[in-house]
């Protein structure tokens, strides 16, 4: 299944939000997390959540083989293990660009780099403004086709092409200038798309083998009031898509087994721009273990 990742704008209207109802069931629930009461996020990133669209897998995107690890650590954070990196601790705010496809294609593919000990933020822009075919930068992309655009012309470093969560023009050329981005190294290249196992020990054997992966989750609208803790879904209508990238995991007596994820709604949201979710396949009909995707760095 390749995930077309379209914005439905106006899916849900901002009175739709009933806050108190919300909080009030989740306080009561067995779940793990504290929510607030602002419905800033909701009002910003409803209408930037996105639509799946199911076409026919090509034959390069089947599952890429990975060999379950033999010591998987009961607790495993990539901005932790890499802490000299940027990228693992560079929180992004897609605005109201519904760009969180490239968001997460662009954070995971800088994470890999890191992993690999190349220290480099690349730019999600390069590929909202150049990815093209059936994505449409902020409305709506694959984040397959992030990973294979990235394989064909390579990415470029932020500095040369910042972040400004609109869409814009692809102006081809690197910037030679910038003190990473010498003649020789103005694009950053990966193996085309690979999809990623939803099988739990594959998918923390790849973690850590070759660092974060794209994913793909579903989004409640009772995690518009996500605060802290971790996630699962109590309440409230399904809202859309949304791209996010998959930086580890741990466990707790507490709040028993979950994913680190970094989301794109500014440092505000969540634990500082990050979010932890429930582990385990359709926990209460949010996945996040489906749809994931990444690519071998070329270095
Ligand atoms: C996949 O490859 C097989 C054999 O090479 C071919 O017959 C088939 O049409 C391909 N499928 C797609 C979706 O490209
Ligand atoms: C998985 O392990 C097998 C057997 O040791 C090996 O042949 C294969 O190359 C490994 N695959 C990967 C992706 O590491
Ligand atoms: C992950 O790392 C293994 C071992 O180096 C390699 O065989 C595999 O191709 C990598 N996969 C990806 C998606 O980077």
């Amino acid at each position: 299944m390749k995930y077309l990742l379209f914005t439905i704008p106006f899916l849900i209207s901002a009175s739709a939000l009933d806050v108190a109802s919300i909080r009030s069931s989740v306080g009561s629930s067995d779940a793990k997390f504290t929510t607030h009461s602002s419905t800033k996020f909701y009002e910003k990133y409803a209408n930037t959540l996105l639509t799946q669209h199911p076409v026919p897998r090509n034959n390069r995107t089947e599952a890429v083989e990975i060999n379950v690890s033999d010591s998987i650590p009961t607790n495993y954070d990539v901005k932790d293990i890499f802490p000299k990196c940027e990228s693992p601790t560079t929180i992004f705010d897609q605005g109201s660009c519904g760009g969180c496809w490239a968001l997460s294609v662009a954070a995971v593919t800088s994470d890999r780099f890191c992993q690999a000990g190349v220290d480099v933020v690349l730019s999600p822009q390069d590929l909202l403004d150049c990815v093209g075919g059936e994505s449409k930068g902020c409305s709506g992309g694959f984040t397959e086709d992030g990973f294979d655009y990235i394989n064909d012309e390579g990415l470029r470093l932020i500095e040369c092409v910042p972040f400004d969560a609109t869409d814009g023009f692809c102006v081809s050329g690197g910037c030679a200038d910038n003190s990473k981005s010498t003649d020789d190294k103005k694009y950053f290249t990966t193996s085309w798309a690979q999809y990623i196992s939803s099988d739990e020990a594959k998918i923390q054997s790849e973690i850590l083998e070759n660092g974060s992966v794209s994913a793909v989750f579903e989004v409640f609208s009772d995690f518009f009031l996500y605060k802290s803790g971790v996630y699962k879904h109590v309440d409230g209508d399904y809202a859309g898509l949304h791209a996010v990238s998959l930086m580890g995991w741990g466990e707790n007596d507490e709040e028993g087994t979950y994913w680190v994820v970094k989301n794109s709604w500014g440092e505000d949201f969540g634990e500082a721009g990050y979010f932890r979710v429930a582990r385990g396949l359709d926990v209460n009909g949010v996945n996040m273990e489906g749809g994931l995707t990444a690519a071998k760095v070329q270095v």
